[in-house]
């Protein structure tokens, strides 16, 4: 009880709280149909469509999670000056600042699904130029928002570069606010001296150099990212496995997952860095941050699509597992 209570404590705290988010934001579109006759044309299935969809993807996602905890993600990134921009715009009105650049593309993921099966998954990269006129204004975006914490949010689509990545860091060290990467293990070089990391075990994996093949390669692992990139914090989600984590001066803990049925893991990912970073900006320890992000994780893997959590939602599922160890 007394542990709900204080985690009861920390969300109370989410509210008015404002994390940015910086990282290659994606429209996520989905188009449901049915398939009825082969086409006349070639051989291939003429889908009837029934309905559309879109939703925020990547650093969208992550902002949108922000936003569902009852505090304000601050999205930033660049767009192209299409459609595609005008939907996401349309997604996340509040605290959208994404640049909107005639020579970058949007970034676009659509998947064609009938029967609830995915057909056939169209991705339309974003070509994301960082030119001196984006750069000025991510740059004068940076400068001026008062914010709690920062999540860089990289899927290595080209919005994630060593300049903006140097004012992001300079930002966070000048406010003493937390800067948490969810990385891509290609851009590496670019996380030296961020607060903390949250690799899957894929990334953990390249990011240590060596293979994580048990439980035993974890505590290495862990030591050896931490110690390489120079953060305070390292945390591998290992999926239905949990989450394993490393501080610096403190023991490595592991929390094991807790989902009663998990129906699509997209996002999940998402929502252990949103959580968790907001969690430390209100001044939780990493232990109860961690353990938050762990909670949201098993709620919305239990869902279909990439979703998100209240605060309501996330105690009540705290509370289960409190109630289960
Ligand atoms: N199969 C699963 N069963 C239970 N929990 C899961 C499962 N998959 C993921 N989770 C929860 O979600 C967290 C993050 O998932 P995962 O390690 O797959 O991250 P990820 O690969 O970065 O995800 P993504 O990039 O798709 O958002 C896990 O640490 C765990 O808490
Ligand atoms: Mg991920």
């Amino acid at each position: 009880m007394r542990k709900l209570n204080r985690f009861a404590e920390i969300c109370s705290r989410f509210s008015g709280r404002r994390v940015l988010v910086y990282g290659d934001v994606i429209l996520d579109r989905y188009i449901f149909g049915r398939v009825e006759r082969i086409s006349p044309e070639a051989p291939v299935p003429v889908v009837s469509v029934e309905l559309e969809e879109s939703r925020l993807g990547g650093a969208g996602n992550v902002a949108a999670n922000i936003d569902r905890l009852g505090a304000n993600g601050v999205l930033l990134g660049v767009a192209g000056e299409d459609a595609f921009a005008a939907e996401i715009a349309r997604l996340k009105t509040e605290g959208n600042r994404v640049v909107r650049d005639a020579h970058s593309r949007t970034i676009v993921k659509t998947r064609l699904v009938s029967q609830r099966q995915q057909i056939v998954r169209i991705d339309r990269d974003g070509r994301i130029r960082l030119e001196a006129d984006v750069m000025e204004r991510l740059r004068a975006v940076i400068a001026a928002e008062r914010v709690d914490g920062i999540i860089v949010s990289d899927y290595a689509k080209g919005t994630v570069n060593a300049e903006v990545m140097a004012l992001l860091k300079a930002r966070a060290d000048t406010a003493g606010i937390p800067i948490v990467v969810d990385p891509k293990p290609s851009h590496f070089r670019l996380y030296r001296g961020v607060t903390g990391l949250t690799p899957n075990l894929k990334e953990a994996a390249e990011m240590a150099g060596r293979p994580i093949g048990g439980e035993d390669d974890l505590a290495p692992a862990l030591h050896r990212i931490r110690r390489r990139f120079g953060t305070r914090f390292t945390l591998i989600t290992r999926g239905s496995g949990g989450i394993s984590a490393a501080e610096t001066g403190r023991r490595i803990f592991h929390l094991p997952a807790f989902s009663r049925e998990v129906f699509d893991v997209t996002g999940a990912g998402d929502t252990v860095v949103a959580v968790l970073t907001l969690a430390l900006a209100v001044g939780s320890e990493l232990r109860e941050a961690v353990a938050l992000a762990n909670a949201a994780a098993s709620i919305v893997v239990e869902r279909v699509g990439t979703s998100q959590v209240t605060p309501e939602e996330l105690l009540e599922r705290m509370a289960s597992i409190l109630k289960r160890h």
